[in-house]
C-alpha cells in the first residue's frame, strides 16, 4: 500500500508541475518510467494536449535530442501552449480549452452559456469528464499485485488491473452478446460483470492462469460492423475510452466480448489501425482457459442511452464540438490521410451514388450536368462500394471534399472526415430529420438539406419489407434548380468559413 500511495504522491506533484510549467524539477523520475515518446503518434495539433496530461514524457523529450518533440516543447513552452487541455482536466482553465461549442440560437427558457454548457457535456469532452467524475471503485487493491476494478454508473466504462477470467467451460450460442432483460447488452457492461467476485487467491502470482495477457487489452461488444453510422458509434466509443484512460498507445489489444462462435463482418476493418497495431481478437480465442489481463479497460458502448452518438438527444441550436473534430484528425491522422488542395479556390463537390434498390437520385446525371455548368466547381461522383475501393480511399476522397452530397443513408457517416469548412448536404432526409442533421453538428460541419417538398418527386409511395409504404424504400428525382440554389447556397457558406483557405469577405462570385 505504501508504495502504491508514494508513487501516487509523485504522479500528483508532477501534474501540478506541469501546470506550472516547472517541467525541470520534474526530472529525478527514473529513466525506466518513460513513455516512449517515439511511439505518440498523434496529430500534430493534438501534441500539446497530450503533454499536458503527461508531464513526464513532456520532461523527458525536453532533455532528450532524439525527441523529435524537442523543439515543439520548447516552443510550447514559450507559447504557453502546454497549458493547452481537452477540457476535462481538472487544472483545465476554459481559455485553453481544446474547443468549445457555438450557439446560435437556444431554446427557450435558456441563455447562450447554459447552452454551450449543456451541448458540451451532452456531445463534447464534457462528456468524457462526466464519466471520469463519475468512476467508482468496486475493487479496491490493497497489497502490490492485487486486482483493481472501477466503473462509472450503470457499468458503461470501466477499467481493471489483474483480472482474472475462467473460460474454462464456454458456452457458446447463437447469440453475440449474454442476455440482459433490462438493457440492450450494447448499453452496459452489467451482464458481464454482474458475476464478477473477489478471489481467495493471487491469480498471477499463484499460478491459476493458463494464459497471462501482459498488452493493455480493450474489450468492446460491438454494433453492426457492415453499417457505417452503427460501426462509427464504436470507434468514437473507444476513443472516448482512450482519453478516460489517458493513453492511446497502439501496443494494445482489442478484444471483441462475443459470446456466439460467429465471425464479425467489418466493411471498415482498416480504421482498426487508428487504434491497434494488431488484428483484432474474439473472445473465443480464449475458450477453455483460465486468462488473465494485467490490464483491461471495458470500453463505453455504442447503444448507451445518453451515449453518444446513436440517437443522442442534443439540445437544438448548437454545434462544433473538440470531441468530435479530435477523433476525426486521430483517424486520419493515423490512417495517414491528408489534405491535397482545394486548388485554386475551386470547390470539390462529391456526389454519393447509392448502388442499392432504394434511395436512387434518378435524374442524377441531370443534377451532375448542372453542377458542371459552375466553373468554379470541381465535380466527382463516387459510389464507396468496399468491393472497389478500399475503405482508405473513400476516407481520401471524404476528406478531400469540400462539399459532399448524398441521399439518406448510412454513406453520410463520411461527413465525420470532411475537412472544418466542408457542408454537407443530405439531398432528401427521407423524413429523418434529426440523423445526419445532428451528426454534422456533432463534427461542427455545415449541414443543408431539401426543404421544398414540392420539389422532390419520390418514384412512388415505397415499400418497406414490413411496414408497408415508406420513404426510405423508394427512388427520387429533384428539380434542378432548387438543387443548384441549394448547392450555391453551401458553397457561399464555404467561401465565408475562417478556414477556407480562401477566404473572401465579398461573395461576388454568386
Ligand atoms: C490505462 O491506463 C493505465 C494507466 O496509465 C495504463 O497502465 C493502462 O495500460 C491503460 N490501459 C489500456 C487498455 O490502455
Ligand atoms: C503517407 O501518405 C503520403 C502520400 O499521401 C506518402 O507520401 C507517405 O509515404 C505516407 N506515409 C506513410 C507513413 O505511410
Ligand atoms: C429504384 O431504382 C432501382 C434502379 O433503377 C430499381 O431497381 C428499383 O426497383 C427502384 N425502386 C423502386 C422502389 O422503384
Amino acid at each position: 500500500i505504501l508504495m502504491l500511495f508514494a508513487f501516487g504522491v509523485l504522479l500528483h506533484e508532477n501534474l501540478a508541475d506541469a501546470q506550472d510549467e516547472n517541467l525541470a524539477e520534474v526530472k529525478n523520475i527514473p529513466e525506466a518510467s518513460f513513455h516512449n515518446y517515439e511511439n505518440v503518434n498523434l496529430p500534430e495539433e493534438h501534441i500539446p494536449y497530450f503533454f499536458h496530461n503527461n508531464p513526464h514524457v513532456a520532461a523527458a523529450c525536453a532533455r532528450d535530442s532524439r525527441c523529435r518533440y524537442k523543439v515543439s516543447i520548447l516552443l510550447f513552452k514559450y507559447l504557453k501552449t502546454i497549458k493547452s487541455c481537452w477540457g476535462y482536466e481538472k487544472s483545465c482553465k476554459p481559455e485553453f480549452r481544446f474547443g468549445y461549442p457555438v450557439c446560435d440560437y437556444v431554446e427557450t427558457g435558456c441563455n447562450i452559456e447554459s447552452a454551450k454548457q449543456i451541448f458540451w457535456k451532452q456531445a463534447d469532452f464534457g462528456y468524457a469528464k462526466e464519466r471520469m467524475d463519475e468512476m467508482r471503485t468496486y475493487c479496491k487493491p490493497t497489497a502490490m499485485g492485487d486486482s483493481l476494478l472501477e466503473c462509472s454508473y450503470h457499468l458503461q466504462h470501466c477499467r481493471a488491473r489483474n483480472l482474472y477470467i475462467d473460460l474454462r467451460t464456454p458456452k457458446r450460442n447463437h447469440d453475440r452478446f449474454k442476455e440482459d432483460f433490462l438493457r440492450n447488452p450494447l448499453q452496459s457492461w452489467f451482464a458481464e460483470l454482474q458475476t464478477y467476485t473477489a478471489l481467495s487467491f493471487r491469480p498471477i502470482e499463484d499460478g491459476q492462469c493458463d494464459l497471462v495477457i501482459e498488452k493493455p487489452t480493450y474489450f468492446m461488444k460491438l454494433d453492426a460492423g457492415v453499417n457505417m453510422y452503427h460501426h462509427f458509434c464504436d470507434f468514437v466509443n473507444l476513443y472516448i475510452s482512450q482519453h478516460i484512460n489517458n493513453s492511446f498507445s497502439t501496443d494494445v489489444n482489442i478484444v471483441m466480448w462475443d459470446t456466439s462462435s460467429y465471425g464479425y463482418g467489418d466493411l471498415f476493418s482498416e480504421t482498426w489501425k487508428a487504434f491497434t497495431d494488431y488484428e483484432i481478437i474474439h473472445l473465443k480465442t480464449y475458450d477453455f482457459k483460465r486468462v488473465c489481463f494485467r490490464e483491461a479497460v471495458f470500453s463505453l458502448l455504442p447503444r448507451m442511452r445518453y451515449g453518444l452518438f446513436y440517437n443522442t438527444p442534443l439540445i437544438s441550436g448548437c454545434h462544433g464540438t473538440g470531441l468530435f473534430r479530435a477523433f476525426s484528425q486521430h483517424v486520419l491522422h493515423r490512417l495517414n490521410i491528408t489534405q491535397e488542395g482545394p486548388k485554386d479556390g475551386k470547390i470539390r463537390v462529391t456526389i454519393l451514388a447509392r448502388s442499392t434498390d432504394y434511395r436512387k437520385i434518378l435524374n442524377q446525371d441531370e443534377l451532375v450536368k448542372a453542377l458542371k455548368t459552375v466553373s468554379l466547381f470541381q465535380v466527382r461522383v463516387v459510389d464507396f462500394k468496399y468491393k472497389e475501393l478500399e475503405f482508405t480511399e473513400q476516407l481520401k476522397i471524404t476528406h478531400n471534399s469540400d462539399i459532399f452530397i448524398g441521399m439518406h443513408g448510412a454513406g453520410l457517416t463520411h461527413l465525420l472526415f470532411l475537412p472544418d469548412w466542408a457542408a454537407v448536404f443530405e439531398l432528401y432526409n427521407c423524413e429523418d430529420e434529426r440523423c445526419y442533421l445532428d451528426l454534422a453538428r456533432l463534427r461542427g460541419v455545415h449541414y443543408v438539406t431539401w426543404q421544398r417538398k414540392d420539389k422532390v418527386f419520390p418514384q412512388d409511395q415505397g415499400h418497406h419489407p414490413t411496414l408497408g409504404k415508406h420513404p426510405k424504400f423508394t427512388n427520387y428525382s429533384f428539380d434542378v434548380e432548387e438543387f443548384m440554389r441549394l448547392v450555391l447556397l453551401a458553397a457561399d457558406h464555404i467561401s465565408q468559413h475562417s478556414k477556407w483557405p480562401f477566404m473572401r469577405k465579398e461573395h461576388d462570385e454568386f
